[in-house]
């Protein structure tokens, strides 16, 4: 694949789009950003703080910004956020400068990789299983447009050396 294309990682919360995107980075020898962290970085607040200062929409703008910004970019890795290629301006975007793909888990281990984590302000509520199920079903069709890496049952090692020989670096 040549070097100017981005890799684009896309999937639901706790599929590990940021721990698979580093080693990604790691083996491909190139930069990594996680949208994630990149908007915190430029905020200068937590996500969590973002929602529940200004709301979702103050977020989903700050995604939009970053999406035009990276997609101006090459080489990079990119883990997206849960919801940022479901927008279909950031999708756009996004896949004209590189392969997308998306990561996906069955609820259960979904629910196992983001208990305890207070960083997801969208399942910090009483019944979060309840919530990924709701997402998901909400998501599904989204999540679909992108070809589908099963991350279950399988290392964060592995699922990056199925991307490898999916682009064929
Ligand atoms: C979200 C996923 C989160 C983060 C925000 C909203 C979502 O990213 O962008 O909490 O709507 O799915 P991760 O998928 O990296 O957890």
């Amino acid at each position: 694949m040549a070097i100017k294309n981005n890799i684009i990682l896309t999937g639901f919360m706790g599929t590990g789009k940021t721990t698979v995107g580093k080693l990604l980075a790691q083996r491909l020898q190139r930069p990594f950003t996680d949208t994630d962290a990149f908007i915190v970085e430029r905020d200068g607040r937590s996500i969590a703080q973002i929602f529940a200062e200004d709301g979702e929409e103050t977020f989903r703008n700050w995604e939009r910004t970053v999406s035009l910004e990276l997609a101006q970019q090459q080489g990079l890795i990119i883990a997206t956020g849960g919801r940022l290629m479901l927008d279909k301006e950031n999708a756009e975007a996004l896949a004209a400068s590189g392969p997308v793909f998306c990561l996906t888990a069955v609820p259960e281990t979904i629910l196992a990789r983001v208990q305890d984590d207070e960083k997801r302000p969208l399942l910090n509520v009483p019944s979060p299983a309840e919530r990924i199920a709701q997402l998901l079903e909400m998501r599904r069709s989204g999540y679909g447009r992108f070809p589908q890496i099963s991350t279950d049952g399988k290392t964060a090692a592995q699922v990056a050396d199925e991307i490898v020989l999916a682009v064929g670096d």
